[in-house]
């Protein structure tokens, strides 16, 4: 596995972040995850619904997981650029499910929490997260790791972002993607928060440059991880 930029790659054994091990008295309580006998910083994935090159999705994905891993979160970030995913198709999918949605279900099931960065197309998400979150919830025939699609998202707290030069941030993206995923038995964080202007937001380092909007954006995470934590622990 190849972590270039803070970003993880897959095709790789092992991620070296998931078995990064801290003392638990170092970590205020939301943040610690109940991981049978030991406690652990909650894994935190973080992906946006993007893969243009001068994203602002990925740009805010990459200032969350900044926020994350200075919370004291074990923060896994994957561009979706690196699971080559064909459009589905259910006839393609009974010749094999490709293995880039098999690691994806194994990420999305490997951590409690999720931060999605996504975009607005038309008043709504992007093709890439519907094509990607089709794969992962569609049931592997054969497979009873995977006989269950829903699997790899039930339980899971995910926090929602968005990013658009428009006015509203690409609010209405995560008012079409939130019922998605209650519909996949996850948790969505009461606390959203739509980036606009998106194309002013960020400074030549690619940090948000307003404060307001980087407090906005801890809000979510921490959220997240206060939840995630709160249910392990249930
Ligand atoms: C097909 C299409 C539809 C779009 N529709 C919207 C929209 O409804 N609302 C909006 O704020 N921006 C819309 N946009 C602009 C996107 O917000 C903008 O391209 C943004 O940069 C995409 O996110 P990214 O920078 O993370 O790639 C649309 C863009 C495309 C290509």
């Amino acid at each position: 596995m190849v972590i270039a930029s803070g970003v993880l790659r897959p095709g790789a054994p092992g991620n070296p972040q998931l078995s990064h091990r801290c003392a638990v008295s170092a970590l205020p309580g939301p943040l610690r995850h109940n991981a049978g006998m030991s406690h652990t910083p909650t894994p935190l994935l973080i992906f946006a619904g993007s893969t243009r090159a001068q994203s602002h999705n990925r740009r805010l994905a990459q200032v969350a997981a900044g926020i994350a891993r200075a919370q004291g979160a074990q923060v896994t970030h994957i561009e979706l650029a690196d699971f080559e995913l064909p459009l589905y198709n259910a006839d393609l999918e009974a010749r094999g499910t490709p293995a880039a949605a098999i690691r994806l279900k194994e990420l999305f099931h490997a951590h409690p929490a999720w931060v999605i960065c996504s975009p607005e197309y038309n008043g709504s998400y992007t093709g890439l997260l519907k094509n990607t979150i089709d794969w992962v919830s569609s049931p592997v025939k054969g497979d009873p790791l995977w006989s269950s699609g829903s699997k790899p998202f039930a339980g899971k707290v995910v926090g929602l972002l968005s990013a658009s030069p428009g006015a509203l941030g690409g609010l209405r993206s995560l008012s079409h993607l939130t019922p998605l995923l209650l519909n996949l038995q996850c948790w969505v964080t009461p606390k959203q928060f739509a980036l606009s202007r998106a194309g002013e937001a960020f400074d030549a380092d690619g940090q948000l440059v307003a404060e307001p909007a980087r407090q906005a954006v801890q809000g979510v995470v921490e959220q997240a991880l206060w939840a995630a934590g709160k249910l392990s622990n249930s």
